[in-house]
């Protein structure tokens, strides 16, 4: 019989293929930094409080150490008999050390344990996350001063609308990262909990002192309840789904870039290095970049439905179809580590047609509103003055024109309110600049856009 610690119980060893199924050590390997952090934490716990000696609390703690170096050094053997990261490491220490490692799973267990380490790696995790959230930010904001004043055709039912300054379309984004961040800020408090001592599920005997542990793994609370402590998943569902919002706008960050490198847009051209070409079509410059990024919302979608399903119903506390949370996590973050490393990259790499940009905006009758505007300044009301932009936009579809391009004449048949400063108020830099509303897009409501968004970042 392989030994096992629950051996004391069983006549027959483990079924090969049982093991095979219920390991996950090939998963959650990845969690041996705050498994061993967790584990010299508890230690040094015990012996403050005469669970152990202080001497066997080093020596364990040594022993955790060199354990953290073989693994590190790849000199660790892994087998499915051991099952998860947190047996491998106690039998290494058993091996190691001896008899006095069999002191270090007292008065806790592999539920809270597990718990424990999820934690400790996901307030790692919340802060790459933030990290390369503020990083796409500034990038956001440094693309957009560098095109502080261009326009462009602004969009609803991607028909053309109204023109915008394309640095507002910009920080557009910004807002939405800015939020992502927020959520993933918001998320800290309730993964910043620790649980471990909560044991199997009713606590301990032992006179533990969860707080001291909290203290020493840097925890700001300890939680209340020990059955919700090892069977709460909420933080890692939470992360998740602000995960999936985060690739909601980054779906749509890519399916804009997709749209504007296309011929017909003809907005943005995407360094090669960014870019791949067709093996068969040799004029081919596809935004393979855009395109995963898009194609991979989908997969964190999947992984947060996964998560939810996976909890739904089950009853109190640990039940081991939690050990499926791993995987659906680990793919989300790694997949959203990877989206932010790789747009921080490529952002900074798009070139924007000024000129082809600002060509859009002189068609389609992106000024018709303003015409309206204009006739409901001169006391024509609103409804009535939409009505008469709207014939006048019909006539000069008729005519194969823009309504610029119509004469005073031909427009004051409409009505006879539009005189010759018409022009001024249907240009495109007329237009934005008088939408002056906080949040528009008018020149000096950007700016203060801006400067807002640089003062948040710590930019200056
Ligand atoms: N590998 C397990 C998990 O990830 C650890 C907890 C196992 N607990 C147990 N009682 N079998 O959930």
């Amino acid at each position: 019989m392989s030994e096992k610690p629950w051996d004391g119980r069983f006549q027959e060893s483990t079924d090969k293929a049982v093991e095979a199924f219920s390991s996950s050590i090939q998963v959650d390997r990845r969690l041996y930094k705050q498994d061993i952090a967790g584990s010299v934490a508890h230690c040094r716990m015990l012996a403050k409080q005469g669970i152990i000696t202080h001497d066997e609390a080093e020596q364990m703690v040594r022993g955790l150490e060199k354990i953290r170096q073989d693994i590190e050094d790849g000199c660790f053997a892994y087998s499915d008999s051991l099952e998860d990261i947190h047996m491998h490491i106690e039998s290494a220490l058993t091996r190691d050390i001896g008899e006095v490692a069999k002191k270090l799973h007292t008065a806790r267990s592999r539920n809270d344990q597990v718990a424990l380490d999820i934690r400790l790696y996901l307030k790692e995790v919340s802060a790459d996350v933030i990290a390369a959230l503020s990083e796409l930010q500034k990038i956001l904001v440094t693309l957009a001063e560098k095109h502080q004043d261009r326009v462009m055709a602004g969009y609803t039912h991607l028909q053309r609308a109204q023109p915008v300054l394309l640095s507002h379309h910009l920080l557009a984004y910004y807002e939405m990262f800015k939020r992502d961040r927020e959520r993933f800020e918001d998320g800290l408090k309730r993964i910043d909990v620790m649980p471990l001592g909560s044991a199997a599920l009713a606590g301990t005997t032992y006179p533990i002192d969860r707080h001291e542990t909290a203290r020493l793994l840097g925890f700001s609370r300890v939680s209340a309840n020990s059955m919700d402590s090892v069977s709460d998943r909420d933080f890692i569902i939470e992360f998740t789904a602000a995960a999936s919002l985060c690739m909601m706008h980054f779906s749509r960050l890519s399916e804009e870039l997709i749209l504007w490198s296309s011929s017909e847009f003809g907005f943005i051209v995407i360094a090669d290095a960014f870019t791949t070409g067709s093996s068969i079509m040799p004029q081919k410059k596809n935004p393979d970049i855009p395109e995963l990024v898009r194609g991979k919302t989908g997969r964190v979608y999947g992984n947060l439905m996964a998560l939810l399903t996976l909890m739904k119903s089950l009853p109190m506390a640990y039940n081991r179809d939690m050990q499926e949370d791993k995987p659906p996590l680990f793919d989300t973050v790694d997949t959203l580590l990877a989206c932010l490393d790789i747009y921080c990259r490529m952002m900074p790499n798009i070139t924007f047609n000024e000129k082809t940009m600002a060509r859009a905006t002189e068609t389609g009758f992106i000024n018709a509103t303003d015409l309206a505007d204009y006739l409901a300044a001169k006391g024509l009301p609103f409804r009535d003055a939409h009505g008469v932009v709207g014939r006048a936009v019909a006539f000069a579809l008729s005519q194969n024109k823009e309504l610029q391009d119509l004469s005073v004449s031909d427009l004051q048949t409409f009505s006879p309110l539009i005189e010759g400063d018409v022009y001024q108020v249907l240009a495109t830099r007329t237009i934005i600049d008088r939408r002056t509303s906080f949040g528009g897009t008018a020149g000096p409501c950007v700016a203060e856009a801006l400067l807002a968004a640089r003062r948040e970042l710590g930019m200056d």
